[in-house]
């Protein structure tokens, strides 16, 4: 399935604040298949041709609720250009363990069902472990992961509980700095 940029739902569609069902394991071909399309999707959004011919908005993840589809399918792939990429294809992704310390990115975060500005920094763990089945290896894998993937991560997973990042951020005080935690640029 191929994905376009009017499938996306926006912050202001309802089911974008529900919480996301359990998928079943084996991975049925029509979970697998909506799976691979929202990786084929991030893939796409940064491709320069790709994005501009199909109007896509950069991305390095999506979750399967942003389509309207109360699932734990997560999709994330973060181009390193020459140092390769991180790709995963998550199933029931969850957070078993985390680092004290928190981070942030610099300039904060941003999403594809939200196109109003929310400035501020989005804090976070630092480090997390995450458990989910992988539909690329299609095992069961455990992830550490630290810094930006990390966020990354929690960002999406924060999608299954119908969270989104502007929750996190300090209304009071946006720009908020933590000396302790772990600034990504
Ligand atoms: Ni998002």
């Amino acid at each position: 399935m191929q994905i376009k940029q009017t499938d996306i739902i926006m912050d202001n569609h309802p089911l974008i604040r529900q919480k996301s069902e359990k998928v079943q394991l084996p991975l049925q071909t029509e979970d697998r298949d909506l799976l691979m399309g929202m990786l084929q999707h991030v893939r796409d959004s940064i491709d320069p041709k790709l994005s501009q011919e199909r109007g896509l908005r950069p991305a390095v993840g999506i979750s399967a609720v942003q389509l309207g589809i109360l699932k734990q399918l997560v999709a994330i792939s973060i181009d390193y250009g020459e140092d390769g990429k991180t790709e995963f294809a998550l199933v029931n992704p969850r957070i078993i363990s985390h680092s004290a310390q928190h981070a942030y990115l610099k300039n904060g975060e941003g999403c594809l069902s939200v196109d109003t500005e929310h400035e501020g920094h989005v804090f976070r763990y630092a480090r997390v472990k995450v458990k989910a089945y992988d539909a690329l290896s299609d095992q069961e894998i455990i992830i550490t992961a630290k810094g930006y993937e990390a966020i990354v991560l929690q960002h999406e997973i924060d999608h299954l509980s119908g969270k989104l990042f502007y929750d996190r951020i300090d209304t009071s005080d946006p720009w908020k700095e933590d000396p302790q935690a772990l600034v990504i640029e």
